[in-house]
């Protein structure tokens, strides 16, 4: 059977009969495209010009083309005349950018950091890391090597998650389990789910977090519910990983966006965290981001920085060096961070703007008797529609339009050009 199937293999293949051998990877099945970046693809192949992306978490302006922000040209401007050396980073990255990115996050005067201004040193151990994704990774790879907590090398992500988490810490080795988040009837977040699973799962758990403008669905805690997980968390001796890719894009405000985080440092939680500059910065392709801890003394800081650094040498030996210095510039000159808050704020208004039109629309032009007040009551990049997966399909076959399988829809693909054809689209699927 096997020399059968080996000679019908063989006789397409384009070697010559003399280097003809059964193929190393003749084993190795055609996998499925990627729920999210596969949508992208499927798109690209579409030749219809009414055709829209809406897979993919990426900023679009309203002609519907990648945006640039104007403070990003301008550091890249400035780097450029300082002709600076490509030589490599240390392992956890570029100094100047760390200390800056993990300020955004955690805010200047946060305890663990404000140490390190009072002439102790900073308790907050960070490694610059690819992306948010890159951030997540180290963190799974470290907590595999060593948590020791009694919940055990079990990760709990809410239900939904962002569909990469899940293979994510898998890949990492930890096993991947979950705690209730998102009401289905209500299109809201069903609380009393999340914090009864909280108090279920054993103590000492991991548990990952979405700091702000939570994907696939757009549903975040109110600052009340937020400061109720971090009691129930401590209660229970949980370890919490926020995941925090969207600081700014959920409200426009980038303080306002890390309350959660703040929070629960101010609370004692030491906490573990990935941060991205993709979507605030529109630094996607440059990979950039940062992956942190917060520790409990100068020495244990030492030691967590050791290992974060064994950990990530094999991985990808020292990160890159074109995205940080952009993130350095234009977070540490007061002008270009003061055009960054500007420009961050405008993203997040379009896209709340673009809600609204959507929701108007659906109500006012198409008159669908549908309920889709959570296009505008869910926030950040993303809405969870509450489109079926045969619905889904039929808005891709018959009006070009790409979305993920789940119903989420990226707002920040709609323009005022083409949100009345998004409307049309999903009126005639849900009528
Ligand atoms: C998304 O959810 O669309 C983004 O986070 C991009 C990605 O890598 O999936």
């Amino acid at each position: 059977m096997l020399r059968a199937l080996q000679s019908v293999r063989v006789a397409s293949s384009r070697y010559p009969s003399s280097m003809r051998w059964m193929s190393a990877w003749a084993h190795v099945q055609q996998g499925p495209p990627d729920p999210i970046l596969g949508v992208t693809e499927a798109f690209k192949a579409d030749s219809n010009p009414k055709k829209m992306n809406l897979g993919v978490g990426a900023y679009r302006d309203d002609n519907g083309k990648p945006y640039v922000l104007r403070c990003v040209r301008k550091a890249e401007k400035v780097l450029n005349d300082l002709a600076l050396d490509k030589e490599y980073l240390g392992i956890t990255g570029l100094a100047g950018y760390t200390k800056l990115a993990a300020e955004l996050a955690y805010g200047a005067d946060s305890a663990p950091l404000k140490n390190g201004q009072a002439s102790e040193p900073n308790l907050i151990v960070t490694s610059q890391s690819l992306s948010g994704t890159g951030a997540l990774r180290i963190g799974g790879e470290f907590l595999n090597r060593f948590y020791k907590g009694a919940g055990g090398k079990t990760i709990y992500l809410p239900t939904p998650s962002w569909g990469n988490h899940g293979n994510i810490f898998r890949d990492a080795g930890l096993e991947v389990k979950q705690y209730r988040y998102y009401d289905k009837a209500t299109k809201g977040l069903d609380f009393d789910g999340l914090v009864e699973d909280l108090k279920t799962i054993p103590a000492e758990s991991i548990v990952l977090l979405h700091a702000c403008a939570h994907n696939p669905t757009g549903v975040d805690p109110t600052q009340e519910q937020w400061k109720k997980i971090s009691t129930v968390c401590k209660e229970k001796g949980h370890f919490v990983f926020f995941d925090m890719a969207y600081q700014g894009f959920a409200s426009g405000d980038p303080t306002k966006d890390a309350f959660a985080l703040r929070h629960f440092v101010e609370q004692g939680h030491r906490v573990m965290l990935a941060q991205s500059f993709a979507k605030n910065l529109g630094l996607y392709g440059e990979r950039v981001g940062l992956f942190s801890i917060v520790t409990d003394s100068a020495e244990e800081a030492k030691r967590v920085d050791s290992q974060v650094k064994i950990l990530v040498r094999p991985m990808y030996s020292n990160p890159p060096l074109s995205g940080p210095r952009i993130v350095k510039e234009v977070l540490g000159l007061e002008e270009l961070r003061k055009e960054w808050e500007d420009e961050v704020r405008f993203m997040a208004n379009r896209i709340i703007s673009m809600r609204q039109q959507l929701r108007d629309h659906l109500v006012n032009t198409y008159k669908s008797t549908h309920n889709w007040d959570h296009i505008t009551s869910q926030i950040g990049m993303f809405c969870f529609t509450g489109l079926k997966p045969e619905q889904v399909d039929r808005l891709r076959s018959e009006f070009s339009i790409y979305l993920t399988r789940d119903g989420r829809i990226s707002i920040a693909g709609i323009t005022s050009k083409n949100v009345q054809y998004l409307a049309e689209g999903i009126h005639t699927v849900t009528k």
